[in-house]
């Protein structure tokens, strides 16, 4: 039996959603354990365009999707998520969708703290998503964040919501200049919420860790991507959460030795959407060509991708963080029409070569990229489904990335569609 963890290797973005649509076939059970409605991820079946926000992307394969403790949920954009997947044909109800009782709520204040503290911030913002995940894992951190155990409890979520406002609207009002929110408005809001996702509230740890022992198969779909992890990220230009297949444990409620496998999503190049360095970001025509051709805007913000060249010091680091088993490659039908592609195989710093990221967002920022150059290929790759029909040039490039990483690429993406896709290794067979 294998239960698999799919990471982002980058700064998320990377074509998860399309990857979990895919191995959703092969398992039981998909499980969402970081992070919130700041993803996005898009998935393309049969032409038809689907974006989720918080149901995991098991959803179009119809298993069981699970959001898991580690998530902090906006119950609104959840309700809103079920409503659009329904008129989209899609059967979502409390038997193919879980909520667990430990995860945190977004509530309103954590998305007008969220917003107003990067206007308040000026030119040293994140670029959050504005999405109240932030300050919705601080109040997880500092002990007064509401679980959905306790948004189901009217008496218990009337009483953390008088004290917790408290501070909140002072914070505010004499911090953040805004206006106060008000106890009665949220709880009847809130309360509404409640009963509609009610049925949904489960405790998930029991059911997963029992459907692995009946034998069934666990995908764990990760959000974000390696480098926006709030430990090991580029501090502080990170979200809020772990991003890591460690955390799918902690994010879900199993141990580790649950896990068989871990694949790592790789872009064939590099975006990044929101402020922090990027070593290999292109500023010339290059960068616009790739930021067209891979419509490179962001599923959640609509904001457009900053672009750059594939950086195989990322990719080390992704595949020591995350143990990973295995590479998927997505977007590689974007490069074609590029001359000459470059991969950054280590960072000049202060005349040395440094050949992993180091932690100190000022020197990250003055690396100059070390590149090796590979030719390009001009043909157009969607239509081919296999790796031997592949330009040379587009072989030689994914031999590059494993040489590089020193692990082997499983699944290969040529297009946004389910099919434009070759599978080496399922790692679920
Ligand atoms: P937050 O997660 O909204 O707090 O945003 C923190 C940083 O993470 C910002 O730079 C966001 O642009 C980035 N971010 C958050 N979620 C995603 C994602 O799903 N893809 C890419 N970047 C993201």
């Amino acid at each position: 039996m294998a239960n698999i963890v799919i990471v982002g290797t980058q700064w998320g973005d990377e074509g998860k959603g399309k990857i979990v649509d895919l191995l959703a076939e092969f398992a039981d059970i998909v499980v969402r354990f970081q992070g919130g409605n700041n993803a996005g991820h898009t998935m393309v079946v049969n032409g038809e365009t689907f974006i989720s926000h918080l149901v995991p992307s098991g959803i179009l394969q119809q298993k069981l999707c699970i959001i898991g403790n580690g998530v902090v949920v906006d119950p609104q954009v959840l309700l809103e998520e079920i409503d659009y997947l329904k008129s989209k044909g899609i059967s979502v109800g409390p038997d193919n969708l879980m909520v667990c009782e430990k995860a945190h709520v977004i509530m309103p204040y954590h998305k007008k703290i969220d917003v107003s503290m990067e206007n308040r911030k000026g030119a040293c913002k994140i670029g959050t998503t504005g999405r109240g995940i932030g300050p919705c894992y601080d109040d997880k951190v500092s002990r007064r964040g509401i679980r959905f155990i306790e948004l189901i409890d009217p008496d218990l979520l009337k009483e953390k919501l008088s004290y917790i406002l408290d501070e909140k609207n002072f914070i505010l009002e004499k911090y953040l200049s805004c206006e106060a929110m008000d106890s009665e408005t949220i709880l009847n809001e809130f309360s509404a919420y409640a009963e509609r996702l009610a049925p949904f509230i489960k405790n998930i740890s029991v059911i997963i860790n029992n459907a692995i022992k009946d034998g069934k198969q666990v995908l764990f779909e990760g959000a974000q991507g390696t480098h926006l992890d709030i430990d090991h990220g580029t501090y502080p230009y990170v979200t809020s959460s772990n991003t890591v297949s460690g955390n799918a444990c902690c994010g879900s409620g199993v141990g580790p030795k649950a896990i068989t496998g871990i694949i790592g999503i790789v872009k064939a190049y590099t975006t990044r959407v929101g402020e922090g360095p990027f070593p290999t970001e292109l500023f010339d025509e290059t960068g616009d060509y790739i930021q067209k051709k891979g419509a490179e805007f962001g599923a959640t913000t609509g904001r457009k991708r900053r672009c750059g060249w594939l950086d195989t010091v990322l990719l080390r680091n992704a595949a020591r963080l995350n143990s990973l088993t295995g590479l998927a490659v997505t977007k590689l039908d974007v490069l074609g029409g590029v001359e000459t592609l470059k991969i950054c195989t280590g960072y000049e710093y202060n005349g040395k070569i440094l050949k992993d990221v180091p932690a100190g967002i000022k020197v990250l920022a003055a690396c100059k990229p070390v590149y090796e150059v590979l030719p390009g290929w001009k043909e157009d790759i969607s239509e081919i489904r296999s790796l031997k029909d592949l330009p040379d040039a587009t072989r030689s490039y994914l031999n590059k990335i494993e040489k590089l990483t020193d692990i082997p690429i499983d699944i290969i993406s040529v297009g946004p569609g389910r099919n434009e896709t070759i599978v080496l290794n399922n790692p679920f067979k």
